[in-house]
């Protein structure tokens, strides 16, 4: 399983690169806006600074909704770099434009993504990524890592290439569990990757080696 770091903080990503386990990068409208970077000038100078910092696949998401501009909006930041994916919402002008892009070989995510069905759609539309929300859909008590392997399975029984892309991760447990599930992908909070080494008895044990070291070799 591939691990995304879901977020427009360059700090954030870097640490996450530091560790030696990022493959890619995901954002979002609201993740940018979060890091204050408005304008269509300094939109795309951030995300060539995010293309640039990693090897990985990086989600641009289009802000236009109509096929027309998605399609405009999303060749400009296909330009931005090699890594660039364009992220469409699940929409019919979006699957219109995902099936677009499929033709001319640039990479999609499509996102927003609630049902198997839509699933079934965007890997119909030729999309790269697919975006299942998982922590949208456990917010309103619905199960959000059962959506996953609802989705892996129909994939693997139709051999659709669309790789799944767990989001809307918000604890080291459901990367525990889309990795059980089955995703290819999972795009995390940093707070979320980092979770993943707490163990008490990891930190009792080190104490302990380290103590007994220390105890002859004063
Ligand atoms: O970026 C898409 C997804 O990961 C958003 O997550 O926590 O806002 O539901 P969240």
């Amino acid at each position: 399983m591939k691990f995304f770091i879901d977020t427009a903080n360059i700090n954030q990503i870097a640490e996450a690169k530091d560790l030696g386990i990022l493959d890619g990068v995901t954002t979002n409208p609201s993740l940018m806006a979060k890091e204050g970077i408005s304008g269509e000038k300094e939109i795309l100078a951030h995300y060539k600074k995010i293309a640039d910092l990693v090897d990985g696949d990086v989600s641009a998401e289009v802000i236009a909704t109509d096929f027309k501009t998605m399609v405009e909006e999303g060749l400009r930041l296909a330009d931005i770099a090699e890594n660039i994916v364009v992220k469409i919402p699940m929409t019919k002008d979006g699957i219109k434009a995902i099936s677009f892009f499929a033709e001319e070989g640039i990479n999609t995510n499509c996102t927003l993504v609630f049902s198997a069905g839509q699933a079934i759609l965007a890997a119909k539309a030729g999309a790269t990524y697919l975006s299942p929300f998982v922590g949208r859909v456990d917010d309103i008590n619905w199960d959000g890592i059962a959506l996953i392997k609802e989705i892996v399975k129909i994939y693997s029984i139709q051999g659709y290439m669309t790789e799944i892309l767990a989001a809307s991760i918000r604890t080291p447990l459901h990367i525990v569990q889309a990795a059980k599930a089955g995703a290819d992908v999972v795009t995390c909070p940093l707070n979320s990757i980092l979770g993943l080494f707490n163990h008490p008895l990891t930190d009792i044990g080190l104490a302990k080696f380290l103590e007994d070291h220390q105890k002859l070799n004063k």
